[in-house]
């Protein structure tokens, strides 16, 4: 097992990373506090780990299970009414740890509801997918999508650790596993240049599941986090960062319904874009340009977003929570390993990036 710790003063806490470690009550004990445990997971996790999870915690504290469908539909409002319901009818109180055990879905919608019941409640994070190990269970964001937008409602809440099981990886689906790799290679992109050589080289072994190759992974990209989050908890400024390719994305996920692409999926689309983007502002060199391409296409992520006119993409731009004063605001590169924030981009160079990655 590797550990790390986010560092937040107060409310720093740690990742735990490893194989089995499920199953160990230690990891999880000084993470709960002294009331009921609400083990909250969807419909497909569940049956895979709930179980096993129960078993740990067994003999600690009492348990009510809450199981939700699985999807990004569960990460609505109306859901969150439900699960406070069915907390409050099983009489939980302020001094329960809600545990939320599964993707990024479960953590963010189970973050949320802690953030919020009863003015907030202990939390902890037990991601299940390769994209929950390496982002969504690091840095408090939770939330949940309006109509009208995705993640538009939220608070930010931390948890008390993370404790991530390796082994879960296994009965995850292959499109779930590359989608994560999207936020993985972010990291190289944004910060870490080496991470995103020692990827180049290792993608092979990180496709077969090679277990030393995952722990690198899940390890080096929850350090980069971990790093940015420390800086700017709150996204006053640098944190932004963490969102390359995510206008994006967001626009392509809301403009073809969400749902068909994975979030991943689109990330790298987005990314791709963004690349290309930085690239047309001069910024980018177009060697590294093509680093990126290859590498995303290799991780056998998408590249191109389908041809809507640019206006349709350009709408959902608009209404990003980055957006300031009506003024779309991207993340670029400067190079691998170096992403800076701006809102400085000709209107026809976007438009060119839009024509130039759809089809
Ligand atoms: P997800 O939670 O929907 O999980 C994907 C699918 O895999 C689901 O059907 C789930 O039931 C299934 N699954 C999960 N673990 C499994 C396992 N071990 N074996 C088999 N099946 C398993 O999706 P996700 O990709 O984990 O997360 C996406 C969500 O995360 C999006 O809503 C996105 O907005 C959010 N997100 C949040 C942050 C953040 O900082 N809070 C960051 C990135 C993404
Ligand atoms: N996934 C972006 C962030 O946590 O800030």
């Amino acid at each position: 097992m590797t550990s790390l710790q986010v560092e937040l003063g107060s409310r720093s806490y740690p990742i735990h990373i490893g194989s089995g470690i499920l199953h160990e009550p230690e990891l999880f004990r000084p993470a709960l506090r002294s009331g009921p445990i609400v083990l909250l997971s969807d419909d497909q996790v569940a049956p895979l780990y709930l179980g096993a999870l129960r078993e740990t915690l067994r003999g600690e504290r009492p348990i009510t299970e809450i199981v939700v469908p699985a999807g990004e539909g569960s990460k609505s409002l109306a859901q969150v009414e439900t699960v406070c319901g069915q907390m409050l009818a099983a009489g939980i109180g302020r001094d329960a740890t809600l545990c939320a055990l599964g993707g990024g879905v479960i953590g963010d919608l189970g973050g949320f509801v802690a953030a919020i019941y009863q003015r907030g409640i202990a939390f902890l994070q037990v991601p299940t997918t390769l994209l929950a190990m390496v982002d969504s269970s690091v840095g408090g964001k939770t939330g949940v999508n309006h109509p009208l937008g995705k993640n538009m409602i939220g608070a930010f809440h931390q948890p008390r650790a993370v404790i991530a099981d390796l082994d879960t990886l296994d009965s995850l689906p292959e499109r779930e596993f590359r989608s994560g790799l999207a936020e993985v290679i972010k990291y190289g992109l944004i910060n870490d240049p080496g991470f995103f050589a020692w990827m180049e080289e290792n993608l092979t072994a990180i496709l077969a599941g090679d277990s030393e190759a995952l722990v690198h992974v899940v390890h080096s990209s929850c350090a980069n986090k971990a790093a940015v989050v420390a800086r700017d908890e709150l996204e006053g400024g640098l944190r932004a960062i963490l969102n390359y390719g995510h206008t994006f994305a967001h626009a392509i996920e809301a403009a073809t319904g969400f749902g068909t692409y994975l979030h991943g999926e689109a990330v790298a689309i987005g990314m791709v874009m963004a690349a290309d983007l930085s690239r047309r502002l001069d910024l980018l060199r177009e060697s590294e340009q093509g680093q990126i391409f290859r590498l995303i296409q290799a991780a056998g992520l998408p590249t191109h977003a389908p041809r809507l006119p640019a206006e349709e993409y350009l709408r959902y731009m608009r209404i990003d929570k980055k957006a300031c004063g009506g003024q779309i605001r991207f993340i670029l590169l400067r190079g691998i390993g170096e992403a800076i924030i701006t809102g400085d981009v000709p209107e026809a160079a976007l438009r060119q990036t839009l024509s130039a990655f759809t089809e």
